[in-house]
């Protein structure tokens, strides 16, 4: 267990570098079994989601090697195992191996997936997904059995009954190598969609309309990685770095961002009064003068993200007037608040919305990270309030953070990882 130790209260200036979107990571990891040679990612943030997904592989006779951001993934050996370790459950995106495997093998025995606890996080839909392509899903021992006929999957029509980014990616998944055509309707239109279906495709898949919401998948026979893939970067880390920079920076450069990943986000901040100069790949953040708190309500991309819901909390607490959020997406994604209080924030839940007042008393304590963005609200929390703060469980910032202490020191923050004894 790491203890995350904050001395906050000092302003930070320089440039931060953000690394590769964990949301795409997750479902590209999974994704490259269906490669029969080697496959190469570029730009792969260093966190622990990636550590416990290369284990699982390793589960599957698939070694990888990793050298900084560059990982190496080799599933011309892979045996087909039940996904049944611990490791499975450390993270919600595991679930990426049924669409994979199910594909590769035309059977996957997966563990329910694990992952942060923010509310219920169902997965109807893609079991709905899977049986519309023929497959016959049945649960046994805290597991899913998902088997196509013998005939292979056939391509088919699903239309979700709401946008999900998990089930958009299992259906593609699961579809690449199907016989025939599938179309899927309400698809979710998030970036890391578009990320993966551009490395499918250059293996030789046949997608089109990842971004909107139909995606045509036209099966293939079989997929083979040739070139190496770059991940897009992370669009939630550089809004949590962009947040850090209007509270608390005194001039930062955010840099490899793509700024229409985060128009709704930068148009919030540009209302609460953040000076942002926007470049083509980069963001440079003004020292901040004068804030006010807004009304957000969150929504499947290209709305404000639920994963930015946590962290711009943090910048209300220095916002004249009352903020407002509502989160639709989650509305149980609300652990991060009593924590929040005990640091003297003012922040509360109002029906269906988190409400926040500017909050002149805060103060480091003792906070526990119950989640990864909850983790991250208080990170930039305990940054901005003066005294110590001790963040316990902070491997759930380090899960989804890329070099996280790293990159605020080299702002001039005060943070380390401590083990918790
Ligand atoms: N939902 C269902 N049934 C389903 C699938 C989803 O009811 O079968 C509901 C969910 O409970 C939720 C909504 O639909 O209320 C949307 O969920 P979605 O499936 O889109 O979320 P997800 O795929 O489980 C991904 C990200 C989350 C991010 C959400 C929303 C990954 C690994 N996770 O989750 O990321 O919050 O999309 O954008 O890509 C994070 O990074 O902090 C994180 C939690």
């Amino acid at each position: 267990m790491e203890i995350m130790d904050i001395h906050g209260g000092k302003t930070l200036a320089g440039s931060v570098t953000v690394g590769g979107a964990k949301n795409s990571t997750v479902a590209l990891i999974p994704a490259s079994i269906l490669s029969h040679t080697k496959v190469v990612f570029d730009s792969v943030p260093q966190i622990k989601d990636v550590e416990n997904l290369r284990a699982i592989l390793g589960d599957m006779n698939v070694p990888s090697t990793i050298d900084e951001s560059v990982l190496t993934i080799d599933p011309s050996n892979i045996k087909q195992v039940p996904l049944t370790s611990g490791k499975i459950q450390s993270l919600r995106a595991s679930y990426y191996f049924m669409g994979a495997l199910l594909s590769r093998f035309g059977e996957a025995v997966v563990s329910f997936p694990g992952g942060d606890d923010i509310g219920p996080r169902p997965i109807d839909q893609h079991i709905r997904g899977f049986q519309a392509l023929g497959a016959t899903v049945h649960f046994e021992n805290d597991s899913i059995h998902i088997k196509a006929p013998d005939t292979g999957l056939v391509g088919t029509m699903i239309k979700f009954d709401f946008i999900s980014v998990g089930a958009t990616i299992n259906m593609i998944l699961a579809s690449v190598l199907a016989h025939g055509q599938t179309t899927i309707e309400n698809a979710a239109r998030e970036p890391e969609i578009i990320d993966l279906a551009t490395f499918l495709n250059n293996m030789g898949a046949r997608i089109r309309g990842a971004g909107t919401s139909q995606i045509k998948i036209e099966g293939v026979e079989s997929l083979s990685s040739k070139n190496s893939h770059t991940i897009i970067p992370d669009r939630i880390e550089a809004g949590t770095y962009i947040i850090i920079a209007a509270a608390i920076g005194n001039g930062i450069w955010i840099k490899n961002v793509i700024p229409e990943h985060l128009d709704l986000f930068l148009g919030k901040l540009e209302e609460m009064g953040v000076n942002m100069q926007i470049g083509e790949d980069s963001v440079y953040v003004y020292p901040t003068e004068r804030l006010v708190n807004v009304e957000i309500k969150t929504s499947p991309f290209p709305g404000f993200a639920t994963d930015l819901q946590q962290p711009i909390s943090s910048l209300m607490f220095l916002g004249e007037g009352q903020g407002v959020i509502h989160d639709t997406i989650y509305p149980k994604r609300v652990r991060h608040i009593p924590e929040l209080c005990k640091m003297g924030a003012k922040i509360w839940k109002h029906e269906n919305e988190i409400r926040i007042l500017k909050s002149d008393h805060l103060q480091g304590t003792d906070v526990t990270a119950d989640e990864i963005r909850a983790g991250a609200s208080l990170m930039i929390t305990g940054l901005i309030a003066p005294g110590e703060t001790r963040i316990h469980d902070a491997g759930n910032i380090l899960r989804g953070y890329d070099r996280v202490v790293h990159k605020l020191r080299s702002l001039g923050a005060e943070v380390r990882i401590i083990d918790e004894q």
